[in-house]
């Protein structure tokens, strides 16, 4: 049987062990330890952050960001609808309301007219949300300028999801970094991972500080166990930590190699009909995170499950776009501003395998297939 090709899979670089051992050989085994400290560190240089803590997930970052920012029971939080439902279940950990906002067509990401019509339409009926999420989606930066002028506008804070877009620029300067808070992930299928791990960025010094307490049990400085606020165990390890920090000095190899993938995939089936890839958009760099397109299914000739579910009987992996959470069930109450965008994009995107470890060989199966699928359709 031919050798699985998986959607994106992790990739270890030749520093990794070496940090784990140390953390081995210096019996930093725990949730605080020079791995944490450092990684933390280095993660702003690399994104041009001033402050930044280490958690043990995106989710448990996004969670305190919504939670440092005020967000309380009842109140309403806007979010992109095209995105991963961890973007979201945050705000109901808090009680809040997530309200979801349509993608426009050429970043995928929240539309910035929508948006500001959106909060323009609340603030006439007083109804303005709390904050704004932001999804940096597939390895792209949303278009940030016009959404942080919305925002600040009607003075609500913005929360970045850079979850899958760690590397990615806008206008010269890494996503995550613009809004009052960002967030970033290192799950195993992500552009570098710890194995599970997430990331809180401010400019706010007093932000960073109060995350690294709360994500330690809220515990006050006492010799004594002593605690005036209810807290959670969200600290990075310091072994996982140890990972991230050799992680982190191949993430500019992992860019390139993604963007290598994109660039060989649209090059075998950039010409096919009713095939169109997800757009780069001109203010920065996408990661290419994930090599997305759509299949129009009258000018290819198949629809995206039949494309997906072939790959799948030759052991590739790919997978349906995101389902817009407005789409959600679980979210079948929540409202939602916008058209159809997220949603076409849903039922004709598909996700082709992206590693940053594929070889040519991989590549080349993969496209083979989808060509092969064309070839027989026409026929
Ligand atoms: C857009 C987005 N937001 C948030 C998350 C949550 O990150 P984590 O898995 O580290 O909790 C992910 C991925 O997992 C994601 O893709």
């Amino acid at each position: 049987m031919a050798k699985p090709i998986l959607l994106s899979t992790p990739h270890i670089g030749d520093r990794e062990l070496e940090f784990v051992q140390e953390a081995f050989d210096t019996n930093w085994i725990a949730p605080v330890g020079p791995h944490v400290d450092a990684f933390e560190q280095e993660f702003c240089e690399v994104v041009g952050a001033s402050h930044a803590a280490a958690l043990s997930s995106g989710t448990a970052a996004l969670h305190l960001a919504l939670q440092l920012t005020g967000i309380q029971r009842g109140d309403e939080v806007f979010c992109s609808t095209l995105t991963f439902i961890a973007s979201a279940s945050p705000i109901t950990y808090l009680g809040a309301k997530p309200v979801f906002i349509d993608s426009d067509r050429t970043t995928w990401n929240m539309n910035p007219e929508l948006l500001r019509e959106t909060l323009d339409k609340k603030a006439k009926i007083g109804k303005l949300p709390k904050a704004v999420i932001l999804v940096h989606l597939y390895g792209q930066s949303a278009d940030i300028n016009p959404i942080l002028e919305a925002c600040n506008h009607y003075e609500i804070p913005l929360i970045e999801d850079a979850a899958e877009s760690l590397g990615a620029t806008y206008k010269g300067k890494s996503p995550g970094t613009f809004g009052r808070i960002g967030i970033f992930s290192f799950n195993g299928n992500k552009i570098i991972t710890t194995s599970g791990g997430g990331m809180l960025v401010s400019e706010d010094p007093k932000i960073v500080e109060k995350a690294r307490f709360l994500a330690t049990q809220a515990r006050d400085q006492a010799p004594h166990y002593q605690h005036t606020e209810i807290g959670y165990n969200y600290r990075l390890s310091n072994v996982l930590a140890g990972i991230g920090r050799g992680q982190l000095r191949v993430l500019e190899d992992r860019v390139n190699a993604r963007r290598n993938n994109f660039a060989v995939y649209q090059q075998a089936l950039g010409n096919l009909p009713g095939i169109e890839f997800m757009p780069e958009a001109e203010f920065g760099r996408s990661t290419r995170w994930l090599t997305c397109l759509t299949i129009n299914p009258e000018a290819f000739g198949a629809d995206r499950e039949q494309v997906r579910l072939t790959l799948s009987k030759e052991q590739i992996e790919a997978r349906p776009v995101w389902k817009p959470l407005h789409l959600q069930p679980v979210f079948s109450g929540c409202e939602y501003f916008g058209g159809t965008v997220a949603e076409e994009l849903f039922n004709h995107g598909l996700c082709l395998p992206s590693g940053s470890n594929l070889t040519r060989e991989d590549l080349d199966r993969v496209s083979k297939v989808i060509l092969e699928i064309h070839q027989q359709v026409k026929h």
